[in-house]
This record gives C-alpha cells, structure tokens and sequence, in this order.
C-alpha cells in the first residue's frame, strides 16, 4: 500500500475550477492575497494519512510506542494533533520541552534525546515528567542521576548506542556509523551498564536506542538494525543477569522530494521491522520488547509547501536565466546545507508546459542563496507564485532571522478552512531581545 511519503504533494492538493492549487480545500492564491507570502503551509490530512499508517502498519505488533520527531516541526498545534493520534514526542531541547509541556502535552508520553543535554535541560526534564530519557554519554549519566537523586525520583532510561550500520544518505544526517558524536560505541555499553547497576541508583535502565539516519530508502539497514540491538540486548542478559525490555530505533524513513527519489512506504518499513523482531527475537531467545519509533520528517514533509511571490530577474548573457523570490535560505536553509532538490509548480498557472530552464534564487545576501538550481518552470513573470513542495520537514524548524528577515506565517489548512499555527514575527518581536549598554546610549 503507498504512503503519503511517497509522493511529492499532499494529499489534498489539486488543481480547482479557476486553474490554481489547491491544498485542504484553500486557494493557495487566495491565501497569498490574505496572508502574504512567503508563507508555510500544512496539509492536516497528509500529517494525519502518516500517523494513521505509522498505527495501521505496525497493528499486528501490540507493544508498539509510536513518537514523532519533533525536531522535524514542533508548534503547540502540532503537538495537539500527536496527542489526538496517540503519538507521544521525541524531543531533543528545552524549548521542545517547553513546547510540548505549554500545548498540555502528556509529559509521560515523552522522550529526551540529545548529544549534550544540559544540566539545566536534564533538570527541567525530571521536573516536567519527561518519561524516558535516551543517555547518550557518561557525562549525561552523572548529570542525570545527580539530577534525579535531587528529585528523589528514578528516571527511566534507554542507552543510545551507535550500531555499526551505514545507511546511504548525506554525511551530515547519518548518525548510526561508528564515527559518530551520538550514543555509546558498543564496545562502552558494558561500563555504562555496571555504572548504572553500581552507582546511579536513580537511574532505571530499560533498554536500548539506536538511530541510524534520516532520509533512508533501504529497508535492510533497519533489519539489520535490529539484529545489533537483539545481540546486545543478549550479551548484556549473559553478562549482567538481566534482560532489557525496550528498544528504539529511530526515525528516518525517506520522502519523496523529486521524480528521482523513491522511498519505501510505511508498510514496507513496518513489515521488515516486525520480521527483523520476530526472527531475532527467537534467535536471541528474548522477549519481543516494547518498540519505540520516531519518524519525523516522514510525518510532516510532504504535508508541507512554502509559497513564495516571484520578484525580480536576471538573464546573465549567454548563461543563466534567475529569478529571485521573497525568501530563501533563512526559511529553507536545506538547500545550501545539503544541495537539497525540491519540486516547484507555479500556483497560478500550474498546468502550463515547463518548457523553460530557470534557477530560483533567494532573496538573501549571499549567492549562495539559492533555492532550486536549472529546473524547468513555464514562463515566469513578476507577481507568480511557487509552491516549493516537501517543505514540511526541516524547513520552518531551521529557520532563521538571517539579515533580520522576518519568518514566514505558518498556516494549517483542512476541508477549506486555514489557521495560523505560527504567526508571522514582527518587527518587535524581532528586536525585543536586543539592549543597548549605557555607554551606548
Ligand atoms: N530520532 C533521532 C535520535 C534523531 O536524531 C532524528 C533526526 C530522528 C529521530 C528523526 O529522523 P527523521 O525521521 O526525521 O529522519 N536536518 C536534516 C535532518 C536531521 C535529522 C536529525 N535527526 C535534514 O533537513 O535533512
């Protein structure tokens, strides 16, 4: 069965009686004229087509612990809609912390993951009631037993490792290779594990996590990805006595940004999965464990557009034909940081023949800003609009305030209706923080 990662436009888009796109029943042309643009929007029926196949594929497996990656996009209203899908949170900072706590997020329901948590980070996480936190280190270790000995609580945790396994994806999103600043090479559980039994009395450990990448089109690598955890989980019952009853393996699944990329379905990735459990489970001879997944750009990507209004041109002579739009690399900073490709229709004439070469170039100070390099659009003019798909993942929660450029508006649309979800910023939010010192003034 295909899944919404699948294909590059959300699953409500269509082009209406007036010759525009449409997405969850809104004229994306209207919402320019209401809203302005740039703007984000997001499908609420592709976000939720994920998180019902995540459930649906993975039903036959009773012990499942489905969690988004809020890293992916974290706003309070999507936080709302995980919680009506029965989707807890992965969340790696204290402002995701903060988020999910604000929305009135179920905190048991929730993960903390991260290279380098804080002290305070680790504090506020206790307090909230975060429900698992993810120990990446030995120094996290300490922290947090500290942390929790100061609450007189015993915090669950998982030991995030680093498998061993390659996946074919960019180099800055793999994570599970052995040259990784993530988790404990295999070769440091058994220490992280007698620290644990010996002297953090308030730490309970109960089981182990391992992410391998983002942006994954194999299925292997999560088969295998299994086996590895399988294994450690029956070295560590042979040595210390005891069998660990959780694991966690990530996110990654791939979407479908261009006609060349073709990741594999939810179903796909569940049923290799599931076999991988079943099949190591009995070589292993260990109980089928607790199961956490955390998809997070299969989730949100392709419920997500940017819109942006086309402005000025340039046709260099004898090269390159540019048009720039109203946003860039501060609203989309995947492109210049991973030669990201996405595809582009225009709103307002989506059906007419792309017979020409263009390059889309932002409006940032700096020629690397550039959106989408030599892809064929129709004939461009000033006051177009494009819709650059696939944004919903990445793309608004690495945004920046790069030459003090507002963030867009981010506007979640269903059956007609569009709701802001996060406000455009103003020009005082964006200055608020600032201060001038005395001797300044
Ligand atoms: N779990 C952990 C521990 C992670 O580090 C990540 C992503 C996920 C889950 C979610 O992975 P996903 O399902 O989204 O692939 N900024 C990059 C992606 C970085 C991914 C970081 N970790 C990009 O825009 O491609």
């Amino acid at each position: 069965m295909q899944t919404a990662n699948q294909n590059i436009r959300p699953v409500t888009h269509r082009i209406n009686e007036e010759g525009n796109i449409e997405i969850g029943g809104c004229d994306l042309t209207k919402l320019a004229d209401e809203y302005g643009t740039p703007f984000y929007l997001f499908d609420e029926a592709t976000i939720r087509s994920m998180t019902s196949a995540y459930k649906d594929a993975f039903k036959s497996y009773p012990k499942m612990n489905m969690m988004f990656a809020s890293k992916a996009f974290m706003t309070k209203a999507i936080c709302r809609i995980m919680a009506q899908e029965g989707f807890g949170l992965d969340l790696c900072s204290a402002g995701e912390i903060y988020t999910a706590k604000e929305s009135g997020f179920d905190m048991s329901k929730t993960l903390f993951n991260g290279n380098n948590k804080s002290f305070d980070e680790l504090k506020m996480a206790v307090e909230y009631g975060v429900g698992t936190v993810s120990a990446d280190n030995f120094f996290e270790l300490s922290l947090l037993d500290n942390v929790a000995k100061a609450y007189n609580k015993k915090v669950e945790i998982l030991l995030r490792i680093t498998p061993g396994i390659e996946c074919h994806t960019h180099e800055y999103i793999q994570t599970g290779h052995l040259d990784s600043k993530f988790g404990f090479d295999l070769t440091q559980i058994d220490s992280a594990v007698e620290l644990i039994r010996d002297e953090y009395q308030n730490l309970e450990l109960k089981g182990l996590h391992a992410h391998i990448g983002s942006q994954i089109f194999e299925k292997q690598v999560y088969f295998d990805e299994v086996e590895v955890i399988f294994k450690e989980i029956r070295r560590i019952k042979d040595k210390f006595g005891f069998e660990l009853s959780e694991i966690n393996l990530g996110g990654g699944l791939g979407v479908k940004y261009t006609e060349e990329d073709n990741p594999i379905s939810v179903y796909e990735i569940a049923e290799t999965i599931i076999n991988s459990v079943e099949e190591n489970s009995k070589k292993y001879g260990i109980e089928k464990p607790i199961l956490f997944l955390e998809p997070g750009r299969s989730i949100v990507a392709t419920s997500g557009v940017t819109v942006y209004t086309v402005g000025s041109s340039k046709q260099v002579p004898n090269g390159r034909k540019y048009f720039a739009v109203d946003g860039g690399m501060s609203d989309n900073a995947r492109v210049s940081l991973y030669q990201a490709k996405y595809t582009v229709d225009v709103v307002n004439k989506p059906e007419e023949e792309k017979n020409q070469t263009v390059t889309i170039a932002g409006r940032f100070c700096e020629s690397g800003d550039i959106l989408a390099k030599d892809i064929k659009l129709p004939e461009l003019e000033a006051g177009d609009l494009l819709c650059f798909y696939t944004t919903g993942a990445y793309g608004y929660s690495m945004s920046s305030n790069y030459n003090r450029v507002l963030k867009p508006i981010s506007l979640l649309v269903k059956d007609g209706k569009s709701d802001i979800i996060i406000d455009r910023q103003t020009f005082e939010q964006l200055t608020e923080a600032d201060k001038i010192p005395d001797r300044l003034k």
